[in-house]
């Protein structure tokens, strides 16, 4: 978390499916164009919607994740992954 290469962000992400599975269950394109529209009525910089290539629910799509905070990793390199691989742990309670 010291690393000045990560910042703790309380940024709330909306997450849109537009993997395979959930493209074929639905219109995750659609879904995004709503949710843009629906972002204009919060502050700038509070929210953020984006797209990700699987939420691994692939049978319920079309799937849409709301989270908040985090760890933003910022100008990454390929020494990154131990950093992400750390953060992940601690978020599943294991032992590093
Ligand atoms: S393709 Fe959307 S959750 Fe896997």
């Amino acid at each position: 978390v010291d690393s000045p290469e990560t910042r703790a962000t309380d940024k709330v992400f909306v997450f849109v499916c537009k993997g395979d599975a959930c493209s074929k269950q639905g219109n995750p394109e659609r879904l995004r164009v709503s949710l843009k529209q629906m972002a204009r009525g919060f502050p700038a910089q509070a929210l953020k919607v984006s797209y990700v290539s699987c939420l691994g629910q692939c049978g319920e799509g079309p799937n849409i994740l709301v989270c908040r905070g985090g760890e933003l990793f910022t100008r990454c390199t390929q020494a990154s992954a131990e950093a992400v691989e750390r953060t992940v742990r601690s978020a599943l309670d294991l032992a590093p």
